[in-house]
């Protein structure tokens, strides 16, 4: 295939899968008896959270918002609520799974959203946190992995909605051009 060419392997799907079982067993040992309910970012969420949710080992239920602030590599800095929860939160212990992490923009929109609506507790899984961007004065409770600066794609993260079906995590060359 020749977008492949265009890429450079960075996670194999193996690594991905072992440090998104270690995440599930650190997420399952904190909310033990808790019944989270787990909110998916959409849409570059949703195959972190399919794994995530498998691994799992205690009871929990799940739901997804849906935001867009991303033009092609760069963000827009204005984050878009494109679709709302269907749960109700309120007294819920709720747990925001998200992608990646990199202005921080996304996630300080959405936190404040939901805090918003009084759950009982709330706390946020990142599959990857760029390093040195954003800067956050709230804690991500459970990183995947601490990133360099670079574009990736793959495992449900896309460049203009490509390469999601990549079934591991890939950076871009350098002299890829769109
Ligand atoms: P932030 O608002 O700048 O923190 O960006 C967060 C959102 O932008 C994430 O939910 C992703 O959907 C998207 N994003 C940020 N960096 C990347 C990347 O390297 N690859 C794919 N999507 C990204
Ligand atoms: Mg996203």
């Amino acid at each position: 295939m020749d977008q492949i060419k265009k890429l450079t392997l960075y996670y194999s799907k193996e690594k991905l899968a072992l440090r998104i079982t270690e995440l599930a067993k650190e997420i399952s040992r904190s909310y033990n008896s808790r019944e989270p309910i787990l909110i998916g970012v959409l849409n570059g969420s949703f195959i972190f959270l399919a794994d995530l949710l498998r691994k799992l080992r205690i009871s929990c239920e799940l739901d997804f918002i849906k935001v867009s602030s991303y033009s092609g590599a760069q963000s827009t800095g204005k984050v878009e609520l494109v679709e709302d929860m269907s749960v109700d939160i309120k007294n819920r212990h709720v747990i925001l799974v998200e992608d990646i992490i990199d202005s921080g923009n996304t996630i300080q929109f959405l936190r404040k959203r939901l805090l918003s609506y009084g759950p009982k507790s709330f706390s946020i899984v990142a599959l990857f946190k760029k390093k040195n961007n954003a800067k956050l004065d709230f804690p991500i409770d459970f990183i995947g992995f601490e990133v360099k600066e670079e574009f990736v794609v793959g495992f449900g993260l896309d460049l203009d909605q490509k390469y999601r079906h990549l079934d591991a995590i890939y950076t871009l060359n350098q002299n890829f051009k769109k």
